[in-house]
Parts: C-alpha cells; structure tokens; sequence
C-alpha cells in the first residue's frame, strides 16, 4: 500500500485508496485467487532479503498469462527491472506453462513501453489511455539467454 500510494512510483498505475480496511478486503479476496490459482502477487526481494517491490501474475486466460502491478522501490539494484521480469516470464512460461503473454501499459510510460519492447513485446492494440502488448515465450527465451549471467 505504501508502494502503491507514493508519488514517484504510482503516476502510470491504477489507483488504489488510501483505507487500509479496503486493502485489506483486497488482499482476502486475492488470498482466495491465490489458493485457486488464478493469480499470484510477488514481494520482489533483494538476494539480501532487503524488499524492493512488487509484481503480479493475473488474468490468466487459455494460452496467455498477464502480469502487472510491477513497482521497484529506491532499494533495487541496477538490473532489478531484467531479474524480476525474467523471473516472471519463468514462472509464467516454464511453472504454469503458458506459451504466451499479455500485458498493458499506460500511454506516457514510454520508459517502461521501451523496457518491454527491448525485451521483444509487440504493441497489438490500443486505446485512449492503454497501448496492449504480447509477447512470446520465444522471444524471452533468446533474452534469458542474453542476460545468462545476471540470472546464474
Ligand atoms: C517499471 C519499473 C519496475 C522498471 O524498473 P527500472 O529500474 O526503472 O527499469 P529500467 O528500464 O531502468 O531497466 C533497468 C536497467 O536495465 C537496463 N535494461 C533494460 N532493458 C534492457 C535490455 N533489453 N538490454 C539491456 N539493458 C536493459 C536499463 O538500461 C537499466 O540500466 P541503466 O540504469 O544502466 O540504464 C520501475 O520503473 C517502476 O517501478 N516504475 C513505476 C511503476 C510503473 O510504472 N510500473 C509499470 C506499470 S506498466
């Protein structure tokens, strides 16, 4: 909730309310998900343990995963950004098996819709506020190779 509430970070997220009672609704109805498998949100973690930020696995549809909610914190380190959508790319393709992705990105981010077109995502669609991406376990496939050795 901090997270979600501090200005430099939430400027390209939706909006959630600053009431911890309806974070609190949120975080049980999504504990609920969770334990059906339908969606997955991650603490992303220092190899230290220090906590740096967050990202979810959501809206998991036949052959495509979503993710979001992606927020790193002034505690990450130089390559958090790479580490922690690999390590989601894994669990998507490799864990759940999904051999597609999809994922929005609010127009005006373009640093973040730069990040993900490095990575090999296409834009697919858009609309007022959004640009709609794909991408393929292939194409992360060839970046995981890239950066080998930043994942060991
Ligand atoms: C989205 C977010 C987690 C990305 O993290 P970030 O650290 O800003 O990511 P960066 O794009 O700076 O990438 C990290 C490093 O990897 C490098 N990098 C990224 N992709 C790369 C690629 N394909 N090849 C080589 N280097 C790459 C970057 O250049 C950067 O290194 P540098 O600092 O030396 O330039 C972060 O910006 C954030 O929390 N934003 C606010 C919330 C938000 O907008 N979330 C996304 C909603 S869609």
């Amino acid at each position: 909730m901090k997270l979600r509430l501090d200005e430099r970070y939430n400027n390209f997220l939706s909006k959630v309310d600053n009431d911890i009672e309806s974070q609190r609704r949120w975080i049980i109805n999504y504990k609920k998900d969770e334990a059906d498998k339908r969606q997955f949100y991650f603490i992303i973690e220092r190899q230290d343990g220090t906590p740096c930020g967050t990202v979810r696995i959501y809206d998991l549809k036949a052959d495509s995963f979503c993710w979001g909610s992606w927020i790193l914190n002034e505690h990450k380190t130089r390559y958090a950004a790479i580490e922690s959508a690999l390590l989601v790319y894994q669990y998507g393709f490799d864990f759940l098996g999904f051999r597609k992705c999809h994922f929005d990105v609010m127009k005006g981010n373009s640093k973040v819709a730069d990040f993900h077109k490095k990575f090999g995502a296409i834009i697919v669609s858009e609309d007022n506020d959004n640009h709609y991406f794909e991408i393929t376990k292939e194409s992360v496939d060839k970046m995981a190779v890239k950066f080998k050795d930043l994942i060991g």
